[in-house]
């Protein structure tokens, strides 16, 4: 099926959608990101993403092309239009094309933002990786330092997912300085003695939309929490361990560095998260 995409303002089938060759999210990566999940024809978190992405604009100095307002049309007519039941919308903010390739900003008064969305139809409920887990190898964190803006310079986290399949697994932890920071596309978690261990926020790790709502009904379910940085060695003699992303919701962990975590069977936690997740993330799905 062809699909329908937004860019720069019109709906148009995605064999047909073009940016120019001088945007600079293509010439510089300058441009950010977010992917929402949509459950049921429903975007999941909308609140969340959307303001994760004004603060990734604003730290960049960067202006949307559209309304906040708007941007949730563009997301609805997108999911209309395709017919999307299950699955996400990507979406992308550049700051424009300029006349030609230049390290200086263009005046976003003269030069406006770029944008494109598109869906993607994907099972998220019925997720095979629930009931079996992941593999995760580490590998040092080489991502520039301000990894609270969701840019599109994944070419690190592209090569550290690389490394990870090469390896026969299917996911990377991100390590710095001894300590995990997050996975290459997720943010990472181990759970010790019925306590849930995730790094901090600060500018080392993405600021996980599923992350914080994930925090939010461990708190409720009473779940305790130290938000602090933790070594491999500590995740593979954890209890358990997982991910989460809002995509995935969250994904149990089974290996780490060829380590077994505990039984090497998906954790209670996880699978308890998730299933609460789902039912609460629903409720105010738009
Ligand atoms: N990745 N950390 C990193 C480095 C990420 O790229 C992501 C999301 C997360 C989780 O954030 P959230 O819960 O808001 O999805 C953490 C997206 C899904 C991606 O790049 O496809």
């Amino acid at each position: 099926m062809t699909r329908t995409v937004y860019v720069n303002g019109e709906y148009l089938p995605e064999t047909e959608a073009k940016v120019s060759i001088f945007d600079r999210g293509f010439l510089m990566a300058d441009a950010v990101y977010e992917v929402t999940s949509v459950i049921g024809g429903k975007l999941i978190d909308f609140a969340g993403h959307k303001a994760r992405l004004e603060r990734s604009l604003s730290e960049l100095e960067m202006v949307s092309p559209v309304t906040m307002d708007e941007l949730l049309a563009i997301h609805r007519e997108l999911i209309a239009k395709n017919d999307l039941d299950e699955g996400g919308i990507y979406l992308q903010i550049t700051r424009g094309a300029g006349t030609d390739r230049d390290f200086v900003w263009p005046d976003p008064e003269e030069v406006s933002g770029g944008i494109v969305l598109f869906t993607f139809a994907k099972p998220l409920l019925n997720s095979k990786v629930m009931d079996e887990g992941i593999k995760v190898i580490s590998v040092e964190d080489l991502r520039w330092a301000r990894r609270d803006i969701k840019t599109t310079q994944l070419l690190y986290p592209s090569m550290a997912k690389m490394k990870a399949k090469k390896a026969g697994c299917s996911d990377a932890w991100l390590v710095k300085d001894g300590f995990v920071t997050e996975g290459y596309a997720n943010n990472a978690y181990i759970v010790k003695d019925g306590t849930i261990i995730t790094r901090q926020l600060s500018t080392d790790i993405l600021h996980g939309i599923t992350r914080a709502a994930i925090l939010r009904f461990a708190k409720e379910a009473q779940i305790k929490i130290e938000e602090r940085p933790f070594t491999i060695a500590e995740a593979q003699a954890a209890d358990e361990a997982f991910v989460t992303s809002a995509t995935g919701f969250s994904q149990p962990v089974i290996e780490i560095d060829g380590a077994t975590v505990a039984d090497g069977k998906p954790g209670p936690i996880a699978k308890r998260l998730r299933e609460i997740y789902v039912e609460e993330m629903l409720k105010t799905a738009i």
